[in-house]
C-alpha cells in the first residue's frame, strides 16, 4: 500500500485495534488469578491498565473522523481473528499464553500500527498519528518485558520443542486470518465467552503458605510500631495486593457488559495494586523478611470472585474490605511517623492515596448502577454482611470493627 491513509479507511482500521486491545485486556484479565510467577501478575496489572488506556483513547479518535455510530467502536478483523483468540485464550499453560499475546498478537498489533503510521496522512492526521505512536511504543516495551520472561521460562522447562510448534501454528493462525488489518478478510462476527469455573483459591508459587482455616488468621492483632509487627502486617498486606489485581481481572474478564468508564476504573485499580505489590513487597525484604514467612489468608476470595453480579464483588471487597484498610495503612502511618521510619511512612502514604480512590470506584458504581433498580442495591449492599456474619472469627473481627468506626464517625 502506497496512499496515504484517508478518514474512510481509518475507520475501517481504528475499530480494529481497539477490538484487538480490548480482546489483549480481556486476555490478561481472565489470566491474572491462575498464573504463577508473581512478576507475570505485577507485568499484568500494568499491562492490561495501558491496554485499556490504548482502547479509549483509539476509541476517542474514531469519532472524531465522524464514526459516531456504535458500529465504528469494535470491528473483528475476521472470524478466524477472533478464533485464533480463543485458541490463545484456552491456552493452559503460561508459557503457551505468554507466547500468544506477547509473541503473536501484540507483535502483529505493532506491525500493523507502524505500517498505518508510514501511511498516515501529515499534518492532516496528527491526532491518529499521536495516539498510534504512543499505542506503538507502550505496546513494543510491554513485548520487550516478556520476551526476557519468556527466554527464562523456556530455559527452565523442558518442552523448547513443543513450545516452538505452539508458535509455529499460531504464526499459521494469524497470517491465514488476514492479520489484525484482516486483510482479504469479511469483518468478522464469532463471539465466544471467556468463562471460568468455581474459583477457591488463586495461584501462589510454592514459596506462600496458604492458611487452611479462618481462625489461624491474626495478622490484624499486629501493631505496625515493632518490627516484627511490620512484617507480620506487609506479608499480610502484599498477599491482599495480589489478590486485588486478580479481582480486578476477574471483573474485566467476567463482564464484558458493564460500562467503558467502570472498565477504565477497575484496570487502573489493577494496575495501583500491582505497584503496590512491588512497592510492599520491596519494604517487607528491606526491613529483612520474606515472601512465605507467614501463613496467608485468602479470606474473602471465593466469596467475591464467583459472585455473579460485579457490584457484589464490589461492596464486599472495595467497600468494606478496602475501606478497613484506608484505616489500618492511617494508623500504619502514625505509627510509622512516630518511629523515625521516614521511609515505609512515605510509602504508605502513596498506598493510601490510592486506597482511598478504590474505595470510592466501589461507591461510585454501585450508586451509579443501582439508582434504578432499588432492589438490586439492597441485595448488593447487605451481600458483605451475609459473608461477614458467615466467617469466624475474621468475618467477626472486620464486623467489630467497622461497627466501632461507624459510631465513632
Ligand atoms: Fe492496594
Ligand atoms: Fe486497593
Amino acid at each position: 500500500m502506497t496512499d496515504t491513509i484517508t478518514v474512510q479507511k481509518n475507520l475501517q482500521l481504528l475499530g480494529k485495534y481497539r477490538y484487538v486491545e480490548v480482546q489483549m485486556m480481556e486476555l490478561i484479565g481472565s489470566w491474572a488469578y491462575t498464573m504463577v510467577q508473581p512478576e507475570i501478575k505485577i507485568a499484568f496489572g500494568r499491562h492490561m491498565f495501558q491496554d485499556a488506556v490504548h482502547a479509549d483513547l483509539v476509541g476517542k479518535r474514531i469519532p472524531e473522523l465522524k464514526g459516531r455510530a456504535k458500529q465504528y467502536q469494535l470491528i473483528s478483523p475476521s472470524d478466524d481473528f477472533a478464533r485464533l483468540i480463543e485458541t490463545i485464550w484456552k491456552a493452559d499453560d503460561e508459557l503457551r499464553r505468554m507466547i500468544g499475546l506477547y509473541r503473536i498478537l501484540k507483535p502483529a498489533l505493532v506491525n500493523a500500527l507502524n505500517e498505518h503510521l508510514k501511511h498516515v496522512e501529515l499534518p492532516a492526521d496528527e491526532p491518529t498519528a499521536f495516539i498510534l505512536r504512543h499505542i506503538a511504543d507502550e505496546e513494543h516495551d510491554q513485548v520487550a518485558w516478556a520476551e526476557t520472561m519468556i527466554r527464562k521460562l523456556i530455559a527452565d522447562s523442558k518442552q523448547g520443542g513443543e513450545l516452538e510448534k505452539w508458535q509455529k501454528q499460531l504464526e499459521k493462525q494469524i497470517h491465514d486470518a488476514g492479520g489484525i488489518w484482516g486483510d482479504g478478510k469479511q469483518s468478522g462476527s464469532y463471539l465466544f465467552k471467556k468463562s471460568h469455573p468455581y474459583s477457591e483459591l488463586p495461584a501462589r508459587d510454592q514459596r506462600w503458605n496458604i492458611m487452611r482455616k479462618v481462625d489461624e488468621f491474626s495478622e490484624k492483632n499486629w501493631s505496625f510500631d515493632t518490627n516484627e509487627g511490620k512484617l507480620h502486617l506487609l506479608h499480610d498486606l502484599l498477599n491482599s495486593e495480589f489478590i486485588t489485581v486478580e479481582r480486578m481481572g476477574r471483573i474485566i474478564s467476567d463482564f464484558p457488559e458493564i460500562p467503558w468508564q467502570m472498565k477504565l476504573d477497575m484496570t487502573r485499580q489493577g494496575w495501583d495494586e500491582s505497584r503496590h505489590a512491588e512497592i510492599v513487597q520491596r519494604r517487607l525484604e528491606e526491613l529483612g523478611g520474606h515472601v512465605g514467612m507467614y501463613p496467608t489468608s485468602f479470606f474473602g476470595w471465593e466469596q467475591d470472585v464467583n459472585r455473579p453480579d460485579p457490584l457484589e464483588r464490589l461492596a464486599l471487597s472495595n467497600m468494606t474490605f478496602e475501606s478497613e484498610s484506608c484505616k489500618h495503612l492511617r494508623d500504619w502511618i502514625a505509627k510509622a511517623d512516630k518511629t523515625g521510619d521516614t521511609r515505609s511512612k512515605q510509602l504508605i502514604e502513596f498506598l493510601l492515596a490510592d486506597e482511598v480512590n478504590h474505595v470510592l470506584y466501589g461507591i461510585h458504581w454501585i450508586d451509579e448502577l443501582t439508582r434504578d433498580d432499588p432492589e438490586r442495591r439492597q441485595r448488593v449492599l447487605s451481600y458483605p454482611d451475609k459473608v461477614l456474619d458467615a466467617q469466624h472469627p475474621v468475618g467477626i473481627y472486620f464486623k467489630e470493627t467497622i461497627n466501632a468506626q461507624k459510631e465513632s464517625s
